[in-house]
C-alpha cells in the first residue's frame, strides 16, 4: 500500500488532503504577493496585481484570471473588516505526488490570508539596526517566488546579531536589497537605490519612494552601492509594503549620521504616506 506519514499518523496516499501534495511545499513552485490597506483602503492594488501577473508568467503558471484574483482579494478584504490589514496571497502550480516535472493538467492552488498590521511607531522614531549577509539567492529575484530560504537564513543571521534586517551583498561586493525590503541611502540630497535588474525584486514601495524623493526635491539615482560607501552616507532606510519606510541608524555596528532617523527620511515618510491616504 502506498502510504504517507503526517507526524506519527500513517495515512494511505489516496486519503491525503491535496494541501499535503502542494508543489509549493515540495519545490516552492509558486508565486506570492503582499499588499496592505491603510485606514480601510487597499494601497497599490493594481501595481501588485501587475507584478503578480508578471511572476505567474515568468514561471509559466498559465490560465489564472487576474480579475478573479482581484475579486477574491476585495471579497475577503470586505469580509475581514480590518482597517490596517496585511493581505498575503499565493498561487502554486497545484497538488500531485512529488515529481520535478509537473503534469500538464494541474489546477493551480490559491491561498490568501488577511491579518492585522500593527505599525510600529517606535521603529519610525528610533530607527532599526541592520547587518550584512551574502546574497545567496538565485538569479531571478525579480520573480516574487515562494523560494525564500536564502532570505530566511539571512534574516536569522541578522537576528542572531541583534539586528532587525539583513542587507544582502552580492559576489562583486555590492548591496542588492534587504532580505524582505528594498534598501536606500541618502547623501548630499541624493537618494540612491539599486537599479532594477533580475537580482532584485521590483518593489512597489521602491517605486513610490523614488517618486516621493523627487517630490521633495531630492536627486534620485538607481545605482549599486557598497557597504563601505553606505557607512558614510548621511541617512539610510529600508522600505517595504508592510513597514513602509524604516530608518536605519546602525549598519554592521557603525552609527549612521548622528544615530537618529534623518530629516530627509522623515520628509520622505510624510510624502510617501500622503500617497496612501
Ligand atoms: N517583502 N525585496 C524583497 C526581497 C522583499 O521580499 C520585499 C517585500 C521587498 C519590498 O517589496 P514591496 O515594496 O513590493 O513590498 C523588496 C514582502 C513584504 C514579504 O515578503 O513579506
Amino acid at each position: 500500500m502506498q502510504i504517507a506519514m503526517i507526524q506519527d499518523q500513517i495515512i494511505p496516499i489516496k486519503e491525503l488532503e491535496p494541501i499535503h501534495l502542494d508543489r509549493g511545499i515540495f519545490f516552492g513552485d509558486g508565486v506570492y504577493e503582499v499588499l496592505r490597506s491603510y485606514n480601510g483602503r487597499i494601497f497599490a492594488l493594481e501595481e501588485h496585481l501587475q507584478r503578480f501577473t508578471n511572476s505567474l508568467s515568468a514561471i509559466a503558471i498559465n490560465g489564472v484570471d487576474i480579475n478573479t484574483i482581484r475579486s477574491r482579494i476585495l471579497k475577503s478584504f470586505d469580509a475581514a473588516d480590518i482597517s490596517n490589514a496585511r493581505i498575503y496571497f499565493h498561487i502554486t502550480r497545484g497538488s500531485e505526488l512529488r515529481k520535478h516535472l509537473s503534469s500538464a493538467d494541474l489546477e493551480p492552488n490559491f491561498f490568501l490570508t488577511i491579518t492585522e498590521l500593527e505599525d510600529d511607531i517606535q521603529i519610525k522614531k528610533k530607527g532599526i539596526l541592520v547587518s550584512t549577509h551574502p546574497d545567496w539567492r538565485w538569479k531571478r529575484c525579480d520573480i516574487k517566488s515562494l523560494n525564500l530560504l536564502a532570505n530566511v537564513l539571512a534574516r536569522r543571521d541578522a537576528a542572531l546579531k541583534g539586528c532587525d534586517e539583513a542587507i544582502l551583498v552580492d559576489e562583486a561586493g555590492f548591496i542588492t536589497e534587504a532580505a524582505s525590503s528594498a534598501f536606500f541611502s541618502i547623501s548630499e540630497q541624493t537618494l540612491q537605490t539599486s537599479p532594477l535588474t533580475a537580482n532584485i525584486l521590483p518593489s512597489i514601495t521602491r517605486q513610490f519612494v523614488l517618486k516621493a524623493g523627487r517630490n521633495i526635491g531630492l536627486e534620485t539615482i538607481e545605482k549599486s552601492i557598497t557597504p563601505q560607501q553606505v557607512c558614510s552616507a548621511d541617512e539610510l532606510f529600508i522600505a517595504s509594503t508592510t513597514q513602509d519606510i524604516s530608518p536605519v541608524i546602525k549598519f554592521d555596528g557603525k552609527l549612521i549620521g548622528d544615530g537618529r532617523p534623518g530629516k530627509y527620511t522623515k520628509l520622505l515618510t510624510q510624502e510617501y504616506l500622503s500617497f496612501t491616504a
